[in-house]
């Protein structure tokens, strides 16, 4: 039997600027006990891989950083079936080598957000491990992927609270606490994956350097959406090589990583 037209096992969610990604794509409404997702999915097939997008901002950009839907956004992609994660985003670079069309794709990160639901578990005993944010398998699928972009391999992304930028006393702080670039989106979308078991890639695009870098002239929003721009057919060629490369079947740990806790509700 073939499965349902919306029915898909890899998600992408799609930053700044990246507001579509499929061609002859079923689009669905999905509704979620934490409702709507930022914005309709689409489905498609891409190389034989069953394919859900959603634009995380939304498809005319109505969601800043921190009015994303984000446990919506989760929760809706696990219930089509989606079980790993592509996540592409703009971030500024916090080092002069890590300049605009850099691609990055970031090992660890710091939650510097200050007022975002980080968590489906309000009742119960439900701590998941997030020693290691995002998925091995999905990691190494995408630096293989990008290899034709030089991704650099490895890096800590500083999730900033927003919207604003950040000052360049801060910069310069989060450039010394070990941070190597900076964003507004990457949490808590990286945990809120992480307690639905999905597997979650994140895929940073430096846009710009940001306010700390010596002799930098500070961050705008124009440049970060125009360098966006410039990036995005080399981001879709990445991302679509990526599907096709990651591995149908999981063997990562984070397909396991609610094995042995009591859930207080079903997932999707
Ligand atoms: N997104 C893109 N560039 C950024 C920066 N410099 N700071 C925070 N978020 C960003």
């Amino acid at each position: 039997m073939n499965p349902p037209p919306t029915a898909a096992e890899i998600g992408v969610i799609g930053g700044s600027g990246l507001y579509a990604l499929l061609d002859n794509a079923t689009e669905v409404e999905v509704t979620t006990p934490y409702g709507a997702p930022s914005d309709k999915i689409t489905v498609a097939e891409v190389s034989g891989r069953r394919v859900a997008f959603l634009p995380r901002h939304g498809r005319d950009h109505r969601f800043p950083p921190h009015k994303i839907p984000y446990r919506a956004n989760l929760w809706a992609l696990r219930s089509l079936g989606v079980r790993q994660i592509l996540a592409p985003c703009a971030v500024g670079g916090l080092r002069p080598d890590l300049g605009p069309g850099t691609f990055v794709v970031p090992d660890q990160l710091i939650d510097r957000t200050t007022g975002r639901t980080q968590t489906y578990y309000d009742t119960g005993a439900v701590h998941v491990s997030f020693a290691d944010p995002y998925c091995p398998t999905g990691r190494a699928t995408v630096l293989n992927s990008a290899a034709q972009v030089n991704a650099v391999d490895g890096g800590t992304m500083v999730v900033v609270e927003g919207p604003r930028f950040s000052t360049r006393a801060e910069s310069r702080w989060f450039t010394a606490i070990g941070g190597t670039i900076v964003n507004m989106t990457g949490h808590p979308e990286a945990v809120l994956a992480r307690e639905l078991a999905l597997c979650y890639t994140a895929i940073a695009l430096v846009t710009d350097l940001d306010a700390g870098v010596e002799g930098d002239h500070g961050v705008t929003q124009e440049e970060v959406f125009k360098v966006f721009a410039e990036n995005t057919t080399r981001l879709r060629d990445v991302l679509l090589q990526a599907v096709t490369e990651l591995p149908a079947e999981r063997t990562c740990p984070c397909r396991n990583a609610l094995d042995g806790i009591k859930l207080p509700f079903d997932l999707p």
